[in-house]
């Protein structure tokens, strides 16, 4: 029995592959550098799905299909009622997402990639009390969402930090909401089943849910003089840091050094952020030095969420929303491995140890 089924080796995959020890992602046989900032994420997305979804269309007609699937979804928009608004962004984006029919097909694969980018924003606006805004078909996914979202053309340089952001989270081995996914993809549920899946094991604190209170925390900071403060007396709260630590990295997640790259690309050209970054760079230091001096033995360092925080606050999504933003570039990784898994056509059913009581007339 492996409580967490740390080591447990639960599936074969052609997908990706992450290397703890070393700090390597790879993607369909790219490291992550070769994909993040080089690749948008449609294309990811299709690399992802080839040889796993029938009449898969080349990578160009993928990217148009991506388009007009993101037309064809934002009439669920029209579902956004009050009750909806109510609810975090990610259950919200969750329920809308229920509305679309279950299959295997492309068609249908291509309508679940398309509806967090579209039904995210129109959200969001709706949220703010302003009106959504409908897609563009003919425009980049990334900068797409980000139209929808602010009601401006991003600049090109702020579409890129959100394709590099989408391309570094698509996909990543056999993760909580992935393995959530292949679970209910192998009882042949079909791909929107899969998908809510993994929206449901997303949105845990734990898992894609830490971003948010990362902002919280910076704030709550407020100046790096009061980082390594701040942070001794959470843990002797008994908090966890969120941002840092994770099951399978032993080392630093390479996924933090993409994105922080992309946010130092937009610091650049912004008032705000360069400040903002430092103010992240100095908590990250501290953390670590807290992490090391109270933990020696656990090889606790930096991960994906961290810098996740500071690009999607960058970018304008409200801190709430960050999960929701990290469940746009993940549900390409979820409909490759529910389709992988669809495929080998095999339940996964494993077993547990019963430790209750024995019924008196057994004993
Ligand atoms: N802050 C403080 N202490 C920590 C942290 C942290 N971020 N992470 C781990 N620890 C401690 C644990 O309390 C535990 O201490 P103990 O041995 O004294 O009990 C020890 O380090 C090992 O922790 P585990 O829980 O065994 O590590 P696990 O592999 O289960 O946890 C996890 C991984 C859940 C990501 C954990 O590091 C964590 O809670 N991090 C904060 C939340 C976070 O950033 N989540 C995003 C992960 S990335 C992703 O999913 C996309």
């Amino acid at each position: 029995m492996s409580q967490g089924l740390d080591d447990v080796i639960a599936a074969e995959t052609r997908l990706s592959s992450v290397d703890g020890a070393r700090g390597v992602l790879v993607v369909k046989g790219f490291s992550l550098d070769r994909l993040a900032g080089q690749k948008r994420f449609e294309d990811v997305a299709h690399l992802l799905f080839e040889g796993l979804l029938d009449d898969l269309p080349d990578a160009k007609a993928f990217a148009a299909r991506l388009g007009a699937a993101r037309e064809a979804v934002y009439p669920l928009a029209q579902y956004i009622d009050d009750a909806l608004l109510a609810l975090p962004p990610m259950d919200g984006v969750r329920a809308l997402t229920a509305r679309i029919e279950d299959g295997e097909d492309v068609a249908t694969a291509l309508r679940l990639l398309a509806a967090p980018a579209v039904l995210l924003p129109a959200f969001l606006r709706r949220r703010r009390g302003l009106a959504p805004i409908a897609p563009d078909a003919k425009s980049g996914h990334a900068a797409d969402m980000l139209h929808m979202l602010t009601g401006e053309v991003p600049a090109p340089e702020v579409a890129a930090a959100l394709d590099t952001y989408l391309v570094t989270v698509a996909d990543h081995g056999l993760n909580a909401s992935t393995f959530a996914a292949r679970v209910v993809s192998s009882t042949w549920s079909g791909l929107t089943s899969s998908v809510l899946a993994g929206l449901a094991a997303l949105k845990g604190p734990l898992h894609g849910g830490a971003p948010g209170p990362i902002i919280a925390m910076l704030d709550g900071i407020g100046k790096p003089e009061n980082a390594e403060s701040w942070i001794e007396d959470a843990l002797d709260r008994g908090d966890r840091l969120m941002g840092f630590g994770h099951r399978i990295y032993k080392v630093r997640d390479p996924r933090a050094d993409a994105l922080k790259a992309a946010v130092k690309r937009m610091s650049a050209d912004s008032s705000a952020l360069p400040g903002r970054l430092k103010l992240a760079e100095a908590v990250e230091r501290a953390a670590l030095k807290v992490l090391h001096k109270r933990k020696p033995d656990r090889p606790l360092d930096v991960n994906v969420e961290f810098y996740t925080a500071l690009l999607l606050e960058a970018l304008g999504f409200p801190p709430d929303a960050f999960t929701a933003v990290f469940a746009t570039g993940r549900t390409a990784g979820w409909l490759a491995h529910a389709r992988e898994q669809r495929l080998t056509g095999r339940l996964i059913r494993p077993q547990s140890v019963y430790v209750g009581p024995e019924p008196a007339e057994l004993v």
